[in-house]
């Protein structure tokens, strides 16, 4: 069964990204008969931070871990299960503070473990999370997908970076942008949306 991962990680209740992610979940689950989508609300049900326990953990093989250890890993170890199993993974955040929403990075925090979804090899690191393909819903007040903004989105070239660095490189990035420029600006930016999101399913 084709499994489609949803990370919503707005905590608003009129988020755009996560309207935005959710429609194109579910029109990828409409275009792939028998696809299930798999939803992480990452603001409703926060992760836990990577703290001592856990970074100590992911150092040492399973079976050398001590018990507060394993509990440390548990989420992640789950985490990491639901990223490799899925088929395609829709990524919803706003632009916060020039970057994505904590959330979501803590989600990242958490999936990025050496020998699961990445190893290091003696030419370097290799990504195991392969043949995946994501879509990215990046909202935000300004403009940063073109123009003299561009350069302040550190949220888009982040998420490609960490994502090509577990070996995922096919990304879409869907842009709801313009939004503090008023109802009309924002409206259109919507509308744009809205159409990527339509021929981005038609596409899958
Ligand atoms: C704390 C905070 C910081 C923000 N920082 C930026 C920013 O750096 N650049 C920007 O264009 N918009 C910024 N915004 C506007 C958000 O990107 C915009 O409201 C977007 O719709 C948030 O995504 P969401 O609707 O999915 O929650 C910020 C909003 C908040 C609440």
């Amino acid at each position: 069964m084709s499994s489609i991962l949803l990370l919503t990680s707005s905590p608003r209740s009129e988020s755009l990204s996560t309207t935005i992610a959710s429609e194109l979940a579910d029109k990828l689950k409409a275009q792939t008969p028998g696809s299930a989508i798999v939803r992480r609300d990452l603001a409703a049900n926060p992760l836990p931070h990577i703290d001592d326990l856990f970074t100590a953990a992911i150092r040492k093989p399973a079976e050398a871990r001590t018990a507060q250890e394993a509990a440390a890993v548990k989420t992640s170890d789950e985490l990491v299960n639901e990223l490799l199993a899925a088929d395609s993974i829709v990524i919803g955040t706003g632009l916060i503070n020039f970057n994505i929403y904590s959330s979501l990075k803590t989600w990242i925090d958490n999936v990025a473990r050496a020998g699961l979804t990445f190893k290091y090899t003696e030419s370097g690191p290799v990504g195991l999370a392969t043949g995946k393909k994501v879509y990215i819903v990046l909202a935000s007040g300004g403009v940063y997908s073109q123009g003299p903004a561009a350069g302040m989105n550190h949220a888009v070239p982040y998420l490609k970076s960490v994502l090509g660095f577990l070996g995922i490189t096919e990304v879409e990035t869907i842009y709801v942008e313009g939004l503090a420029f008023g109802p009309e600006a924002a409206e259109k930016a919507i509308g744009a949306a809205k159409s990527r999101v339509e021929e981005l399913a038609l596409a899958a």
